[in-house]
């Protein structure tokens, strides 16, 4: 409890579960429409519904003086987000920080990556599904892996501490990929963690049923080349890692429906419209927009929203890939 305010200097919830770390989704928008989270037409916020990047700044603040630790910023697509480098350097400043980081489709690295840097991120996110051009535009409906790749190179160029991929696997349509991707982050001490698809929206491209691969079978594809040893390496996110001895690089697994890790869970998310999401695979929320616009300046009251939102974060998702999807938000509009 702090003295002055009565507020507490940390986030914990009904389950004792203590919120460090905060994923921020500073636009829905995307330069790429991934097949597996939007459909092919999407319609997008109107800009007066979004935070403005002011807005955000002052929540990044909020959150840090709540205990948060780990400020992640995603998207859609953050780095279309105008000016958002600005936001990158006001919340690189935040006292008590620890780690402010983010996830990208890196088509807008090669423009970004220094200046991302420079504003103090040290560890990025990259997602990236496949290393065949044609197969690239497919999953992502309309982008240019080139670019994706000359991307990863300046982040390598920029100098940040780990550079991770994300990888979405998904039968018949990269798992045939899985050990070249692996070869690829190897080449470059990068890491990557394999991703198990979520229902999050409804989309147009395939049954999500049919393409989905546990976990486990992935480990077991990545085994019959290289031997995987567990660790308890943490990056304070969702992924169970293992080394391949001999490599600086980790592999890791995040599996929804596999391993579910809702009980260890740390973090909320804050949506493009200001609303706090307690849970990606729950509608429980607080409209922390209206607090903002309706009591401009008032942190206090902004930071009491907060800590009571901690008592409506639920206990986990009930993610279910054959039943129609119940969460009709895409992943588009929480960054995941
Ligand atoms: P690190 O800091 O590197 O551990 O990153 P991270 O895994 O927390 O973040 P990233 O943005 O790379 O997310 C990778 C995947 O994990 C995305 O598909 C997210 O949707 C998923 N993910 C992150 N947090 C959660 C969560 O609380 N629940 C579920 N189901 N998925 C999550
Ligand atoms: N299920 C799993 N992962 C998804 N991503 C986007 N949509 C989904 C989904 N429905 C991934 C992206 C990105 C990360 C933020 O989430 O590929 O790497
Ligand atoms: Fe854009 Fe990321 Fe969604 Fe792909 S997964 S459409 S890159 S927000």
């Amino acid at each position: 409890m702090s003295a002055d305010s009565g507020l507490p200097d940390k986030l914990v919830d009904r389950f004792g579960r203590h919120v460090t770390y905060v994923r921020m989704s500073v636009t829905d928008r995307c330069d790429f429409r991934c097949v597996y989270c939007m459909s092919e037409d999407m319609t997008f916020l109107p800009r007066a519904q979004v935070l403005t990047l002011e807005e955000m700044a002052t929540l990044g603040r909020a959150f840090t003086e709540l205990g948060v630790r780990k400020l992640r910023i995603t998207g859609g697509e953050p780095l279309v987000r105008k000016n958002v480098i600005w936001l990158f350097r006001q919340l690189g400043r935040l006292p008590g920080l620890q780690e402010l980081t983010l996830t990208t489709n890196g088509s807008q690295l090669e423009r970004l990556a220094r200046p991302l840097r420079e504003a103090g991120v040290r560890r990025i996110n990259i997602s990236l599904d496949s290393l065949h051009p044609q197969r690239f535009r497919r999953i992502t409906r309309v982008g240019d892996l080139d670019k994706v790749l000359r991307g990863i190179e300046a982040a390598r160029t920029a100098g940040f501490q780990r550079i991770k991929l994300n990888t979405v696997a998904m039968r018949n349509r990269n798992d045939d990929e899985i050990l070249d991707l692996v070869q690829f982050v190897l080449d470059r001490d990068m890491d990557i963690s394999f991703i198990e698809e979520m229902p999050l929206g409804v989309i147009d491209d395939h049954d999500r049923s049919e393409v989905y691969m546990s976990s486990d079978e992935v480990a077991d594809l990545i085994r019959t080349r290289h031997p995987l040893v567990a660790t308890t390496e943490q990056t304070g996110g969702p992924s169970r890692y293992y080394r391949i001895p001999g490599t600086g690089s980790r592999i890791g697994f995040i599996s929804p429906h596999s391993h579910n890790f809702c009980e260890s869970c740390n973090r909320v998310r804050v949506t493009t419209e200001g609303r706090l999401l307690l849970c990606l695979g729950q509608e429980h929320s607080m409209n922390l927009k209206q607090v903002l616009r309706n009591h401009p300046g008032d942190m206090e009251r902004l930071k009491q929203a907060i800590v009571s939102a901690m008592d409506i974060k639920p206990r986990g998702h009930d993610f279910n890939l054959e039943a129609k999807p119940v969460i009709f938000r895409h992943m588009s509009v929480t960054g995941g």
